[in-house]
């Protein structure tokens, strides 16, 4: 495959987000062929079973049930999104991929990183991201930050308690320990301008 299959990773109000988007204008505006997506979500099933997981109402889902729907709509967001653009060599800006169901699911919420890896390889068949960015910031900043902003869409997952948003960012920390080649940590603590030149840095040295 000819693409690159690049994912934006952190906990909540690290500002991955808004990051990626710029850094797909500027790359398209260097001639890239770039396309941008999420998990879960980025295609109509997945964005269905979005809302499903998220579902503030939703709050007798089981952890085994949250970690199985996040990896079903991540294998239709392979197949239908993904694959079909590594093939034609386009960039893939993911927010969010399998290294959230580890931290999230496998280390937060006690599920097992490896129990997880291991159920989710039925979903993505040895497609791992050639580059995964982690923005790396302190929880309770992170969780402070999206409390300030009143724009920002609160789901199921944000009414977490700070332990289990320390969990999740012990999970990356572990992860990115784990996966030194593939997983960059960028240090998302500074203005947004900063964190967007690192990140954007980061994804140049990579692909060129
Ligand atoms: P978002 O807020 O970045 O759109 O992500 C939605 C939420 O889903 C966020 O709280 C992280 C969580 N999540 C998991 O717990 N496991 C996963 O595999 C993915 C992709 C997201």
């Amino acid at each position: 495959m000819s693409g690159y299959f690049i994912t934006f990773e952190g906990g909540e109000g690290a500002g991955k987000t808004s990051i990626l988007h710029t850094i797909n204008t500027k790359l398209k505006s260097l001639g890239y062929d770039v396309i941008t997506t999420r998990e879960p979500g980025g295609i109509q099933i997945a964005e269905q079973i979005r809302s499903i997981i998220l579902n503030r109402q939703n709050t007798e889902m089981e952890e085994r049930t949250e970690a199985l729907l996040y990896a079903a709509a991540r294998r239709q967001h392979l197949v239908e999104k993904v694959l079909p653009a590594l093939e034609e060599g386009k960039i893939i800006l993911c927010d969010r991929f399998i290294d959230s169901s580890l931290a999230y699911q496998g280390h937060a919420r006690g599920l097992g990183m490896d129990e997880v890896f291991t159920m989710n390889q039925f979903a993505i068949k040895d497609c791992m991201p050639d580059l995964t960015l982690f923005f790396d910031i302190d929880p309770k900043k992170g969780l402070d930050r999206i409390a300030a902003n009143k724009d920002r869409e609160r789901n199921r997952l944000d009414f977490e308690n700070i332990e289990f948003h320390n969990l999740v960012y012990e999970g990356y920390q572990i992860l990115a320990e784990r996966f030194p080649d593939r997983i960059r940590t960028i240090d998302a603590d500074q203005t947004m301008e900063a964190v967007e030149k690192a990140a954007f840095d980061r994804i140049i040295s990579y692909i060129k």
